[in-house]
Formats: C-alpha cells, sequence, structure tokens
C-alpha cells in the first residue's frame, strides 16, 4: 500500500536525500514541510515528480499549519531542526523555539489524529567518548549531552518517549551519526574543506584535529530510516551507524589527497566550547533484527563522489560560501 508522507526539514541536507530516496525506492507520496531557514535549499528538491512530491513552506513551531498537514497524512517523519552546533554556541535561541517546540507540536498532531511518527536524532545526544573506550554507544547509553544543539536534541528525544509511554503515541526514533555525502551546507566540516580547497584556502582543523566521529552516507541514513519506519518496533530507538570511524585529521588528509595537494597544507584553528572528543555507533540492532545494511562501505570513494558533487554543483553552494566563512572569521574558525 502507499503512503502519503509528511517530511519535515525536507529541503536539507539529510531531509531531501530522504525524500529523493523515497521517491525513488517506494510508490509514496511526499509533502515537506520546511521554513526555508539558511539550511533549507530549493536546489535540493530540484527535478522531483510534482505529483508525488508537494512542498509547503511553514514553520514547525507554527501549530496550525503542522495540525492541518499531519492530518492529511499517514506518517510523519521529523527531520527539521537547527542542526549546527557551531550556531548553537553563538546563539541558542532558534534551537529551543526549533527543536523542542517544533517536536512538541508534532507530537501534540500525530496524538490527535493517531498518525505513525518517526523522530531523526543524532548520537551526541550521549555526549562522547574517550579515545580508546572499546565501548560504542547502543540504545541504553545514558543522555549526557554537551552543547546546546546536543542539549534540545536529547530533550527532543524524551518527547517522543514520554508521547509514545503516556499517550500511546505511535512512534520510532534514530539516533544517527555524522552526514556526509552531497548538498550538505558549506558551514559543515567536510563540505567546508571541500569548498575552501576549490577557493583555494587552506582547510580549518579545530584545535589538535584528533577529535573522531563516526562517518555515514546521507543515502545509507536514508535507507535506514525507511527501514525502521516499514518495520521498526513501535517506541523503540534505533542507533544508525556504518562503522565510519576517522579522525578529523584523518579526513583533511584524505580530502587534500583527493584533490592534489600536499597532505599536511592545512591549519589549525581555534577550538570549538565543550568540543566532543569521539562518537561511535553500534548499530547491531538496527542489522541484525531489521536486515539494514550500508551500501557506501568505502569512506573515501564516497567522499571522492562528494567532491565531485562540490566541483559541479558550484551553482548550489556559492551564494551560501562568503557569509559562513564571515560567520567563521569572528570567532577565528
Ligand atoms: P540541515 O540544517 O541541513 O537542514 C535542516 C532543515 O530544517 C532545513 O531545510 C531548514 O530550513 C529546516 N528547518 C529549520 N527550522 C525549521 C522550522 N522551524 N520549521 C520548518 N523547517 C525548519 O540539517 P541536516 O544536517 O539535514 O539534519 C537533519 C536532521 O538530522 C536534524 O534533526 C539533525 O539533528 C539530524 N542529524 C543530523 C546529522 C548530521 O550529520 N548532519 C547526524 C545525525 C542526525
Ligand atoms: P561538524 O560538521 O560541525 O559536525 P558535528 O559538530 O555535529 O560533529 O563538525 C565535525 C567535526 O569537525 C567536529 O569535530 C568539529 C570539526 N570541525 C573542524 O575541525 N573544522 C571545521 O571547519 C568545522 C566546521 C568542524
Amino acid at each position: 500500500m502507499t503512503r502519503r508522507l509528511l517530511v519535515t526539514g525536507g529541503a536539507g541536507f539529510i531531509g531531501s536525500a530522504f525524500v529523493h530516496h523515497v521517491l525513488a525506492h517506494t510508490d509514496d507520496s511526499v509533502t515537506v514541510l520546511d521554513s526555508f531557514t539558511y539550511a533549507g535549499h530549493r536546489g535540493s528538491l530540484e527535478d522531483l515528480p510534482a505529483e508525488r512530491c508537494a512542498v509547503v513552506v511553514g514553520d514547525v513551531a507554527d501549530p496550525e499549519v503542522v495540525e492541518r498537514l499531519v492530518a492529511d497524512v499517514d506518517a510523519v517523519v521529523h527531520f527539521a531542526a537547527e542542526s549546527h552546533n557551531d550556531n548553537s554556541l553563538a546563539d541558542p535561541s532558534p534551537f529551543l523555539r526549533t527543536n523542542l517546540m517544533g517536536t512538541f507540536n508534532l507530537l501534540e498532531a500525530v496524538r490527535r489524529h493517531g498518525t505513525r511518527f518517526h523522530h531523526i536524532s543524532t548520537d551526541e545526544v550521549y555526549g562522547d567518548l574517550a579515545l580508546d573506550d572499546p565501548e560504542r554507544f547502543t540504545e541504553t547509553t545514558p543522555y549526557n549531552p554537551s552543547s546546546p544543539y546536543s542539549a534540545t536534541k536529547a530533550g527532543s528525544d524524551l518527547l517522543v518517549r514520554a508521547w509514545v509511554r503516556s499517550f500511546g503515541v505511535q512512534a520510532t526514533l534514530s539516533n544517527c551519526s555524522n552526514n556526509y555525502g552531497p548538498r550538505q551546507h558549506v558551514e559543515k566540516f567536510i563540505p567546508r574543506q571541500i569548498t575552501n580547497l576549490l577557493d583555494g584556502i587552506r582547510p580549518r582543523l579545530y584545535g589538535t584535529g584528533e577529535n573522531v566521529r563516526d562517518w555515514i552516507h546521507a543515502e545509507d541514513h536514508s535507507s535506514a530510516v525507511l527501514r525502521i519506519l516499514d518495520a521498526g518496533e513501535i517506541g523503540r530507538t534505533y542507533l544508525i551507524g556504518a562503522d565510519g570511524e576517522k579522525s578529523n585529521r584523518e579526513v583533511v588528509e584524505m580530502i587534500l589527497g583527493l584533490m592534489g595537494r600536499p597532505a599536511d597544507d592545512y591549519d589549525h584553528v581555534n577550538d570549538r566550547a565543550g568540543h566532543d572528543l569521539r562518537y561511535a555507533i553500534d548499530a547491531a540492532p538496527l542489522r541484525e533484527e531489521l536486515g539494514w545494511r550500508p551500501r557506501y562501505r568505502d569512506f573515501e570513494a564516497g567522499l571522492a563522489a562528494t567532491i565531485d558533487w562540490y566541483r559541479e554543483n558550484e551553482r548550489w553552494w556559492r551564494p551560501q560560501k562568503a557569509a559562513t566563512e564571515a560567520k567563521y572569521q569572528l570567532v577565528g574558525q
């Protein structure tokens, strides 16, 4: 049976990857709800079939638009968020509004309509791990967020869990590791370094560069979310990761190599306040219980394809670049 899906934040990096994935791999139709903040991009939803994909400009923190759209769909997949840690350190207030109030509005609407809900979250809710810790994050790791961004995502997860338990909302949650791939905003680590190099600027590593992130391609994140939407157990939290741990220094060296530059051609800049040291995901339940497998297992090949995408799509990222770099310059990054 085909479904009508409401995808919040569908004009952002991962939300748009998910919309493309759903339209390519199912017969479902999609309504995107996106307020087009600095992070939303019309160009990320170009060339999609209009009869299966509608875009509504609206705010998840506006209960009226949320109520009207939720009334008309079979399921909601909630990506919309303020998503960048550095921005949350400069001004936390939009993070509270969108990530907490937006999630609350959606939960109230799906509660009224009995609509299936999937909440997209991050591994950053668990805080960080030591570099030599043999453990990885699991669905029972205690929450210990470090930044205003991760604290609001943690809060939104707890709202979803409470609405499941107290009101019987039909929800699942997923906490994913760091995503990479095409159409990611140039404020984020990998696209920032690629577009810097395209502009003749040296990559910028925060602090020592020893911090570790667990990289997954946005396409693999999307296939995992679709699998959970189809077969996940209600009330359950699934961790999504693809065994992609790399230090930031290793990633920068790889980008430099792929772009034909010496491996040490980067600068160290001011560290991020409260900078989490390491994230690492154990995705065994998703693999073993739901049979999910990532397709992008070769990080270097995925990175090379991502670099090609930024080379070929300057029209997409150029308008955001100067303002993004100006913000970083203010804080010595
Ligand atoms: P993004 O910043 O690229 O996109 C966010 C989208 O949400 C944008 O299109 C923006 O316009 C929209 N939006 C923001 N506020 C809104 C509001 N009030 N109402 C409606 N739309 C609004 O973010 P992303 O990297 O694609 O992240 C998407 C989701 O995935 C977030 O919930 C994030 O926490 C989660 N996540 C991200 C990563 C990552 O590596 N980027 C990893 C794990 C989880
Ligand atoms: P980011 O893409 O902001 O994701 P997150 O904060 O969610 O992990 O950053 C990824 C890592 O890269 C993080 O350890 C911070 C670091 N970083 C840099 O070293 N230089 C940069 O220019 C940026 C934007 C991030």
